[in-house]
């Protein structure tokens, strides 16, 4: 099941994505890439506001991105973070991910060799999703 995930390609889409990250407060460059259930990869970036409690994280970037695009479904996420150990995305993003794929695999990459290899129903369990409306 696993292998059938492009992680490489979700892994380099990350880090470029984190170059368009838009972090004139932190400077913290966040870099997120999806692979939707049709086959594609999404990227999403921070986007941080003067405000600075409008800050968008780039996971959540990458779902309103890749849904203004059409998708329905996410599969994997793959999220770099300019760190020497790997970030696991905020509980924002986990809620907001969970909208689009309960059961999504999650990498987390850095700039360090290590890395998390998790899922989102690991990191958010007992979530309140579409399900509980239906
Ligand atoms: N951030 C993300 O984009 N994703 C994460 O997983 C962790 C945090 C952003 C929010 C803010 O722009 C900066 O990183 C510092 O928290």
């Amino acid at each position: 099941m696993g292998h059938h995930i492009p992680w490489q390609e979700l892994e380099k889409q990350a880090r470029a994505a984190a170059r368009q990250a838009y972090v004139p407060y932190s400077r913290f460059a966040v870099g997120a890439a999806l692979l939707t259930s049709d086959g594609r990869i999404v990227r999403g970036c921070n986007v941080e506001n003067a405000s600075y409690g409008l800050t968008n994280c780039a996971e959540r970037t990458a779902i309103f991105s890749a849904r203004a695009d059409g998708m329905s479904e996410v599969l994997a996420v793959c999220i770099y973070t300019p760190t020497s150990a790997p970030t696991p995305p905020c509980g924002a993003c986990r809620q907001v991910l969970n909208e689009f794929g309960p059961g999504m695999a999650i990498r987390a990459v850095c700039d360090g060799t290590e890395r998390i290899d998790t899922t989102l129903d690991v990191l958010l369990p007992g979530a309140f999703g579409p399900m509980n409306l239906a």
